[in-house]
């Protein structure tokens, strides 16, 4: 473990991209990112991370990159940020649409982890275990978890690897002193790699480089918006990958169920799964149900795309759906869930707290988005 908090670092990287970024591949002086002896006159070069010499001759470490201590959400060189250290950033909330600078992106900020471990998945380097959860995921069911090495409850997560989400999940976390370098071994390649086809087969044409070649059978798939959503619309966004069964692998609700398993596969007593649910079902059609799920996000206009609770696709769309439809509207974990970090327990993308069966509370949001009849 090199340090658990990063201070100022690499918010001080003066990268020098070419405008846009249709593609992951990073671009610009390899000087940028990378230092070859970790020393420029005799001393810790600057704009690194302190603690060196990092993997891969960087300057630091994913969360070096990844994070800010301003408020920003894309730093300087079109770093996509995931960790604003001191908070200050904005969640989109119910709003379809938004533009700043200041806008988590889709996948929320472990900022809010500081404020209650229940807001976020707590990663290793960042802040502490789970006080609650320690390191176990709930619902983890071993046979869901495809890593020939698994989730081990000895060490944290990390960004990539075996106790990771990106990358190769074969990559296992105990050969490595640190989560770090587990993480840049899993991902190895995926900064400098071709994504312009997000096909599953290598880390980098995984979706947001959640697969590897290795595991490729479960690598995600997806729309990615350009920016990560940080300016959004109900033409501009993501979108993720889903099923109307719980089998298919390349599904991103799959991805949370390599951990969490049983709360993707074991959500009914019916063969094949239906109504009445044991668990909250994902992976099944909302607006094929007829009914109130006819009407999905009626609030705004049914059957339009809600930013606040997405439904997944089952055919691939040619650009950002506007209007889901019959067949094509999966429930997805996210559909309720941030994946990193949200602003409300259970790193829910509202608060469930407001959500009042037979009106009075946050009429037409969240769960209403769906269940159109029961506000
Ligand atoms: C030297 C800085 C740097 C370091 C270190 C770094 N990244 Fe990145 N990362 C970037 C940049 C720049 C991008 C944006 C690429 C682009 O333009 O799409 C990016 C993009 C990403 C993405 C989004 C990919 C997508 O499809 O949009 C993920 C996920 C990611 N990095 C994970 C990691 C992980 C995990 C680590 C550590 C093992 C790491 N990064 C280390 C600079 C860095
Ligand atoms: C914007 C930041 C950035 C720039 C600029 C950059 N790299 Fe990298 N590079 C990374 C990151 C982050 C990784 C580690 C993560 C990964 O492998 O995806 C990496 C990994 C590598 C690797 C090992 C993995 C692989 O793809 O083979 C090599 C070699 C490499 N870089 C060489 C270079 C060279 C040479 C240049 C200049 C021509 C350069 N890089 C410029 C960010 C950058
Ligand atoms: C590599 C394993 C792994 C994957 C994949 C994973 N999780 Fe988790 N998750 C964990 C662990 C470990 C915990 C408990 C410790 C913690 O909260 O950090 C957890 C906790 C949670 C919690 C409870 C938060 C809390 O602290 O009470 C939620 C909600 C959650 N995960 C949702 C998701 C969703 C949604 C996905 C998919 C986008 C996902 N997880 C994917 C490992 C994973
Ligand atoms: C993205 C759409 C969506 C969202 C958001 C959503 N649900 Fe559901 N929910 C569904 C669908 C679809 C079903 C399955 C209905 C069926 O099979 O008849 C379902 C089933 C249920 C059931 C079980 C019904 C049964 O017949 O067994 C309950 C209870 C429920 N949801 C509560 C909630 C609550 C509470 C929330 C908010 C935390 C929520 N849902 C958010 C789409 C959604
Ligand atoms: C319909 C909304 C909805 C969907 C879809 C959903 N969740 Fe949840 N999830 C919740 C709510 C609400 C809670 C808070 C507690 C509760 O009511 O169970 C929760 C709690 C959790 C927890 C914490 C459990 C604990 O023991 O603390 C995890 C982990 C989790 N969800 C993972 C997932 C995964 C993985 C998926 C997809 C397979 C998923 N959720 C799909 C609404 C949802």
């Amino acid at each position: 473990m090199k340090k658990r908090l990063i201070s100022g670092l690499i918010v001080a990287l003066s990268l020098v991209l070419t405008a846009g970024f249709a593609f992951a591949a990073v671009t610009g002086q390899c000087s940028n990112c990378h230092t070859m002896h970790y020393s420029q006159n005799g001393e810790v070069p600057a704009g690194a991370e302190p603690d060196g010499p990092w993997p891969v001759l960087l300057l630091g470490s994913c969360m070096g990159c990844h994070s800010n201590t301003g408020t920003a959400t894309i730093k300087t060189g079109g770093i996509p940020v995931v960790w604003n250290t001191g908070g200050g950033t904005t969640d989109p909330g119910t709003a379809q649409s938004w533009s700043g600078a200041n806008y988590n992106l889709a996948g929320g900020n472990f900022f809010y982890v500081s404020i209650a471990d229940s807001r976020g998945h707590n990663i290793d380097g960042m802040y502490n275990q789970d006080a609650f959860l320690e390191n176990n995921p709930p619902g983890y069911e071993t046979a869901r978890d495809p890593s020939t090495v698994r989730w081990s409850d000895s060490y944290m997560l990390t960004c990539a690897g075996s106790n990771g989400c990106h990358g190769n999940r074969n990559v296992d976390r105990s050969t490595y002193t640190d989560g770090f370098s587990a993480s840049f071994v899993a991902i190895k390649g995926a900064h400098h790699g071709d994504d312009s086809t997000i096909d599953g087969s290598t880390v980098a044409a995984s979706f947001r480089f959640l697969g590897s070649s290795a595991l490729s059978t479960y690598s995600v798939l997806g729309l990615e918006d350009d920016d990560w959503q940080q300016s959004a619309a109900v033409d501009d966004h993501n979108e993720y990958k889903g099923a109307i069964t719980q089998t298919d692998t390349k599904t991103i609700s799959y991805l949370c169920s390599q951990c969490h398993g049983y709360f993707h596969s074991e959500i009914s007593d019916q063969t094949p799964p239906s109504s009445p649910w044991t668990r909250h079902p994902t992976d099944t059609d909302v607006m094929g149900k007829g009914g109130e799920y006819a009407n999905y996000n009626d609030v705004v206009a049914a059957g339009t795309y809600s930013l606040e609770a997405p439904v997944g696709y089952v055919n691939i769309p040619a650009s950002p759906r506007q209007i889901v439809t019959a067949g094509d509207s999966p429930v997805i974990c996210l559909s309720c869930h941030r994946a990193h970090g949200s602003p409300h327990d259970d790193i829910l993308r509202w608060d469930y707290s407001t959500m009042l069966a037979g009106g009075g509370g946050a009429d037409g949001t969240g769960c209403f988005r769906c269940h159109t009849t029961k506000d």
